[in-house]
């Protein structure tokens, strides 16, 4: 399947109107996001948790595989943007009678979708449906095979700039499955993008995939030299479901060498933050004590995930692929000016 350039997310004028990707996402646009995410953080904690920028759109949620948190906070997102939200039941629908997805996203755009939002197995799978849909229609990807998780990388950037302020001072390491990860995809662009110049990829070499040092990524194939000093450790989840082969003697020889520890995270700066995109696989990538301990901002992120999710949602919706926009939906107290940059096209790829 091909992927298209980064560009087909952005309008001509630079503005939001898919998220396929992290990748090639200027960095103007990406502090956009945050910043419009600031300003709905605050709606969460009000008596009445919603705002009518979504009233009268559609949102469709289309989960071909497995979710608890992207697929329930982009619920509550939606909804409280006052948006209609409906959630497609994948296993009771006629995808399971052979249905083709753009046959099903045709069938879903004839009842006035919106905005898809679309976790596929298949890597490219909302490029596909991007490519296919009317100009007024929207897709949001919600992780699409190995390739990209966008919102948990931007999510991620939200609680690492909430936690410790600016981007190209810090040390963030990258812990794990790698190569099989979709979330370090989209983070490793996005932290490049925010200039993140110590960013280090830690794992056994069988789970770090070729090109990261040209991307400007350390390779560290010890956990003890790769998470020493930093100021954010990212762990990842052993993605078994997506191993081709036997990559590794066992989750307790994985655990003994890579396993995150309160031993192994003496080695990192006393105050770092520890963070998991979840689902964690405790004992395995990373122990209780850490994952519930002071370090952890886990939980923390998946609550971020709400403001960041209704920034994106809020922001492909006032786009429009000609260019010439509806009325701009700016979160409550943003004060940001609209991002004018470019697509850039970055022609880094993980191997
Ligand atoms: N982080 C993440 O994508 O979790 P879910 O699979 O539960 O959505």
């Amino acid at each position: 399947m091909q992927v298209l350039t980064e560009s087909l997310q952005l309008n001509r004028d630079g503005a939001l109107h898919h998220l396929l990707s992290t990748e090639g996402l200027p960095r103007p646009l990406i502090e956009r996001i945050l910043t419009t995410a600031d300003g709905f953080i605050a709606v969460g904690t009000r008596e009445v948790k919603s705002v009518p920028l979504l009233r009268g759109r559609s949102v469709f949620n289309l989960f071909f595989e497995n979710s608890t948190r992207t697929r329930t906070t982009f619920e509550i997102a939606s909804k409280r943007l006052s948006a209609d939200v409906y959630n497609l039941n994948i296993a009771a629908s006629s995808t399971a009678k052979g249905e083709s997805l753009l046959d099903t996203i045709d069938n879903l755009t004839a009842m006035q979708a919106d905005i898809f939002v679309v976790r596929h197995s298949q890597g490219g799978a909302p490029y596909l449906i991007a490519r296919h849909l009317a100009p007024h229609v929207h897709v949001v990807n919600a992780g699409d095979g190995r390739h990209a998780h966008p919102t948990q990388a931007l999510l991620d950037l939200y609680t690492i700039r909430h936690y410790k302020g600016a981007f190209p001072s810090l040390s963030v390491a990258v812990v794990g499955d790698i190569l099989n990860s979709r979330v370090a995809r989209s983070d490793i662009h996005a932290l490049l993008a925010m200039g993140v110049t110590d960013l280090r990829a830690v794992g056994p070499l069988t789970l770090l995939p070729t090109g990261l040092e040209q991307m400007g990524v350390r390779v560290c194939t010890r956990l003890e030299e790769g998470i020493r000093n930093a100021d954010v450790i990212i762990m990842l989840r052993l993605q078994s479901e997506r191993m081709r082969g036997a990559l590794l003697p066992s989750a307790q020889e994985y655990f003994r060498n890579y396993g995150l520890t309160p031993q192994a995270l003496r080695h990192a700066k006393p105050d770092c933050i520890v963070m998991h995109p979840g689902p964690m696989n405790r004992g395995v990538e990373i122990d209780s004590t850490v994952a519930d301990g002071p370090h952890s901002v886990i939980l923390p992120q998946v609550s971020f995930g709400i403001a960041v999710r209704m920034a994106v949602l809020s922001m492909v919706a006032s786009s429009q692929r000609s260019g010439s926009h509806r009325a701009e939906a700016a979160a409550p107290g943003s004060t940001v000016p609209h991002a004018r940059a470019n697509a850039g096209e970055s022609t880094a790829r993980l191997g």
